[in-house]
């Protein structure tokens, strides 16, 4: 029987049956090269064709954005820079105690149901924020002259409802938010700290606890991320509430930059808290840009968006990085920091900017 003889050359060089050869060899040639062309550049088409959740996935962090009800309800846009480059939602006001409890008893869920419905519908995790601030708490709550005790059970009182409405369904908590003067190192004298005294941190995560032991219960602080004395005295808080024994999962790093200070160390002070056995995020990104945005600055943004990515890659116990806002269009810089703008990874009208491909590039490296 003949077998696959291997083609001679000479063969090659009879008339009829040159041709046929020569088509059957270009042939064989086409059909190899296709093969080739569909398997040669699989990296780069799989890069291309996996959006930011699924490169996320493959370094097994979150990609999390600060939501607002109204967008998120109405606008399909909106919804779909969400569903398109997220892995989790955090409210960015809905879960504020103004809104959740704006009197005393008065609870009203359509913000939060909203938001919690939202990310379930589109598989996406929720990040509850915030319990415990000076900030956005209704006038009965802030004005209130409170003992202790009655202070205790208004505090047990909101956790129970919040954090038991959505138990299971929100998995980590900022139980805590801002407890250091803005400029450090000194802690916030805020209601909580006035009437229970200067342990309420540790009062507060315990309760949290108790009330769902599941929940992942973090601080969450700005100013930290560059090291210096207020990052020293959150280390010096944390410490202690561990030796304590009291229930601490997690640190959030804001990460509210200015544009050309982003510090080059974020790593360093990230895993000074990994080290001690804690999750970290980076829960609040944004770094802003002074009026005008030129394009020079937002290409260097690009870089800035990237390094905090990739810091977050290096830290054992990174769990995520969120952006504060959608898109520029919903930022609170402008109304905050009046003279700059274009913080966030989208622009004005949902365009992705510079600063994505930035966390594409960190998350583009492989695991
Ligand atoms: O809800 C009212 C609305 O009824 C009214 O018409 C409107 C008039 O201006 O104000 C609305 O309230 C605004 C609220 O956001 C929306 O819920 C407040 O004026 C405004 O001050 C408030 O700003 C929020 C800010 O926290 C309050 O401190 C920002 O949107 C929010 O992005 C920002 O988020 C905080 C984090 O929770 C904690 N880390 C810092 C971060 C920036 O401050």
């Amino acid at each position: 029987m003949r077998g696959a003889a291997p083609v001679r050359w000479h063969a090659l060089t009879r008339g009829r049956e040159v041709l046929l050869t020569a088509g059957a060899l270009c042939a064989v040639i086409l059909v190899v090269t296709a093969i080739l062309a569909v398997a040669l550049p699989q990296p780069e088409r799989e890069e291309a064709e996996r959006g930011l959740p699924q490169l996320a996935g493959a370094h097994e962090i979150g990609l999390g954005v600060a939501v607002a009800v109204d967008p998120l309800t109405h606008d399909p846009d909106y919804q779909s820079v969400v569903t398109d480059n997220y892995t989790s939602v955090t409210a960015e006001n809905a879960m504020k105690w103004e809104h959740v409890q704006p009197e005393r008893y008065q609870f009203d869920w359509n913000g939060p149901d909203a938001v919690v419905d939202f990310a379930e519908h589109h598989g996406l995790d929720v990040h509850g924020h915030t319990l415990l601030w000076h900030n956005q708490q209704p006038s009965w709550l802030a004005r209130g002259d409170w003992d202790t005790g009655e202070l205790r059970e208004v505090m047990r009182e909101h956790m129970e409802a919040l954090l038991g409405r959505y138990q299971g369904r929100i998995t980590s908590w900022d139980v805590i938010n801002e407890p250091f003067e803005d400029h450090g190192p000194r802690p916030r004298e805020n209601l909580w700290y006035q009437v229970l005294g200067e342990d309420y941190i540790a009062e507060a995560l315990s309760m949290a606890h108790e009330i769902d032991p599941a929940a992942k219960l973090y601080i969450n602080e700005f100013g930290i991320e560059g090291g210096g004395a207020k990052t020293d005295a959150m280390y010096s808080l944390v410490t202690d509430l561990l030796d304590r024994g009291v229930p601490l999962h997690g640190i959030g790093f804001q990460g509210h930059f200015v544009h050309g200070n982003v510090p080059r160390d974020l790593a360093e002070h990230m895993r000074r808290f990994s080290d001690l056995g804690l999750e970290v995020t980076v829960s609040e990104l944004d770094v802003r840009i002074p009026e005008p945005p030129r394009e020079q600055a937002l290409r260097q943004q690009e870089q800035e968006y990237q390094h905090v990515v990739q810091a977050c890659l290096e830290v054992p116990r990174c769990m995520s990085v969120s952006v504060w806002g959608v898109s520029d269009q919903h930022s609170w810089i402008p109304e905050w920091f009046p003279g700059y703008t274009a913080a966030l990874p989208f622009d004005e009208d949902y365009e992705p900017k510079p600063a994505l491909d930035g966390m594409v590039e960190a998350l583009s490296r492989r695991p």
